[in-house]
């Protein structure tokens, strides 16, 4: 009888999580390093594509089909780092998993110092840092440089986290650490080490290991204004002790560019002796309606955005609930107003009832996120 028990050891000690968005590039040169930076360590690497168009995930599979090392996961529909990251990490089943980016930047040499400090037992997750002793991040341009070092110096300002680089993309930890947090984390945005630490709070223990940022030779950055504005996001929602999502921060933002476009819309009509008033102050909430029902497409709801057709009925649900939801907010306003507290208490009431209206409607009705 042959035996079918499974073997006591673990197939494979440590996953390494490589979200890729177009990096065809760098995918079979990663592997290499990875094989000569890992020997003797029994490692397996999980690319985690969201659908790049340029063929990332044929060529990470046509590895996969020869190597029993590697992984692909190709995810469909969706778009994000850190949802990329979490989905990672959650198919394996190793006892350590590190996530590292795929564009070569970060120095896969570090990985076999960052196990040996997790296998001591004396800490649950490994952060490489640029920024102490031994690292370095001067391989960023001037501005990026610039934006990462203020960045990181809000952040450990407003939150209490143990970490140098907050903003690391490279990290390891325990699986089992994970798994417990892993329903709290936010798909949004770069930030899933910040957001790993932040939610995890003080009983997860943290060693650093310094490591030098490199040169992206293939292939571009993927950082943009949006995720900048969704690291604001994530700031918000954890001095809030998640009490308020990141999407509503960036929600509320739109909100309050719409009011802004709304009163100059009013305005203009208004100079350009359009009349009566009801009729201009139609026309400018058309426009605010237009321009938050854009930004919040592009923005707020990027990883949900509508096309084509959807995005007319969108628009259209969009139009019909932001209405109802700013003539409860004048409703409201009005209602306070005449119950003597001043003007300000019932414009802030006002908008305050408008924006949750819109939030919950939009986020039920036309982009669908529950
Ligand atoms: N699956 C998936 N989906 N992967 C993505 C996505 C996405 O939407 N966006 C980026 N990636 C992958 C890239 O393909 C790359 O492997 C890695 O995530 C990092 O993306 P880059 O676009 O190269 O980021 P960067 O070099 O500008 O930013 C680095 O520094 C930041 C801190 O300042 C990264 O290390 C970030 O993780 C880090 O936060
Ligand atoms: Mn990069």
């Amino acid at each position: 009888m042959p035996d079918s028990r499974p073997p006591e050891t673990p197939r494979v000690e440590l996953s390494v999580v490589l979200p890729t968005y177009k990096e065809q590039g760098n995918v079979a040169e990663l592997v290499r390093r990875l094989g000569a930076a890992l020997d003797g360590i029994a490692w397996e690497a999980i690319f985690v594509d969201d659908n790049s168009p340029d063929g990332t995930w044929e060529t990470a599979k046509a590895i996969a089909a020869r190597d029993p090392r590697v992984r692909c996961l190709r995810r469909v529909g969706r778009r994000g780092l850190a949802g990329a990251c979490i989905e990672g990490i959650l198919s394996s089943a190793a006892p350590y998993v590190a996530v590292m980016d795929a564009d070569l930047q970060h120095d896969e040499t570090v990985l076999s110092k960052m196990l040996d400090q997790l296998r001591e037992g004396t800490c649950d997750l490994v952060a490489a840092t640029r920024y102490t002793e031994g690292g370095s991040a001067d391989s960023f341009g001037k501005t990026r440089g610039a934006l990462s070092r203020l960045a990181t110096t809000i952040t450990r300002k407003l939150l209490d986290v143990p970490l140098s680089d907050p903003m690391s993309g490279f990290f390891m930890l325990r699986r089992d650490k994970f798994d417990a947090i892993a329903p709290r984390l936010s798909p949004a945005g770069f930030k899933i080490l910040l957001d790993i630490a932040a939610t995890a709070g003080p009983s997860l223990r943290v060693a650093e290991q310094s490591y030098t940022f490199g040169k992206r030779e293939a292939g571009e950055s993927k950082f943009n204004i949006q995720i900048g504005l969704e690291f604001l996001g994530l700031i918000f929602a954890k001095l809030t002790g998640d009490l308020v999502e990141p999407r509503f921060i960036l929600f509320a933002l739109v909100g309050a560019i719409g009011f802004i476009v709304n009163l100059a819309a009013l305005k203009i009509a208004l100079m350009a002796g359009v009349q009566p008033f009801d009729t201009a102050f139609a026309i400018a909430t058309f426009i605010s309606l237009c321009s938050n029902f854009f930004l919040n497409n592009e923005l707020t709801y990027r990883d949900k955005r509508l096309k084509g057709l959807s995005q007319l009925t969108g628009f259209l649900v969009f139009c019909l609930f932001g209405s109802i939801g700013l003539l409860s907010g004048v409703g409201v306003a009005h209602w306070i107003q005449s119950s003597n507290d001043g003007l300000w208490v019932a414009g802030a009431a006002g908008a305050v009832m408008g924006v949750l209206w819109n939030y919950a409607m939009s986020s039920l009705f036309v982009w669908r996120t529950r």
